[in-house]
């Protein structure tokens, strides 16, 4: 779904929100993050940022690090390069080894041309003023340096979002309840390239479709509890959708065996 009420803009993008609940630990957003285990073709992300990356010699940050998932294999892998982890959530940051730093991605503090590449991961659609983040981004690097971002589709995981409006019905004792929150809507991989464009002349977008398949509902019903921080903006009692979905959920898997959800995003590349 495309709520892009202010409301929803608001929270999706409220700093307190954010570093004091979404991310103030890993937990919701492992959570997410393992969804992908059953994901075909099954794409290894961080060796692909890192094999983008392949060119850069020096400094890199990677802006919204949050559990370190691309800092640390970047710097398993590529020892070389001076990786900088920076993020709004100081809790999300405990876990991830240094250095790393509390910032917000619309005032960096780095220098002008101090960087060689720059990560801007699943997160731009959390920044409030999404242009100035961009500036950012093609103020820090240098001339010739490279920017990565990443994000998913309007059409991402649509069934997930039917399923959640069915069981939300179910809970309101109605047809088909309020819509999911979306986070990646304001930087969608299909508004990316514009956003981008307005600061890169060259923006290569690397799409990345895949479909999970579930055989049990435990992990989509994790990811889909993992928005909990944002359970006040549903209109819908949160927990209670979330047990109607699972029952949901177990009655279709025993009906037809396995639950499908298909995946669409992307990473893009960009440079000056
Ligand atoms: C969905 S997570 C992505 C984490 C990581 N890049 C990844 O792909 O695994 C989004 C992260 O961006 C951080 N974040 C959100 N808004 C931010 C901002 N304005 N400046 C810096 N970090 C921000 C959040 O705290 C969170 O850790």
């Amino acid at each position: 779904m495309t709520d892009l009420s202010a409301a929803h803009d608001a929270a999706v993008t409220d700093r307190t929100r954010l570093a004091g609940s979404a991310y103030n630990g890993d937990r919701d957003l492992a959570a997410r993050q393992s969804l992908y285990r059953w994901q075909t073709p099954r794409y290894d992300l961080p060796g692909l940022v890192a094999e983008r990356l392949g060119d850069v010699r020096g400094r890199v940050v990677d802006i919204g690090c949050g559990n370190g998932t691309f800092t640390r294999r970047l710097r398993q892998e590529r020892p070389d390069l001076a990786v900088l982890g920076l993020d709004i959530a100081p809790g999300i940051l405990a876990g991830v080894p240094g250095p790393v730093a509390v910032a917000e991605a619309t005032r960096l503090p780095l220098a002008s041309g101090s960087v060689d590449g720059a990560l801007a991961l699943y997160m731009l659609y959390h920044v409030p003023d999404i242009p100035q983040a961009v500036k950012e981004l093609a103020r820090v690097v240098t001339r010739d340096g490279l920017v990565i971002a990443s994000t998913n589709s309007e059409r991402d995981k649509a069934e997930l979002d039917e399923l959640w409006q069915r069981a939300a019905g179910d809970v309101l004792g109605i047809e088909r309840g309020p819509a999911r929150i979306s986070l990646s809507a304001r930087f969608s991989l299909e508004k990316a390239p514009a956003l981008l464009g307005e600061e890169f002349s060259r923006v290569e977008v690397v799409e990345l479709p895949g479909t999970i398949t579930v055989h049990d509902p435990g992990p989509v019903i994790a990811h889909m509890a993992s928005y909990r921080a944002w359970a006040d903006q549903y209109d819908v009692p949160f927990d209670a959708t979330i047990e109607r979905a699972r029952a949901l959920l177990r009655e279709r898997i025993e009906r037809h065996g396995a639950f499908e959800v298909r995946c669409s995003g992307g990473i893009l590349v960009c440079r000056r």
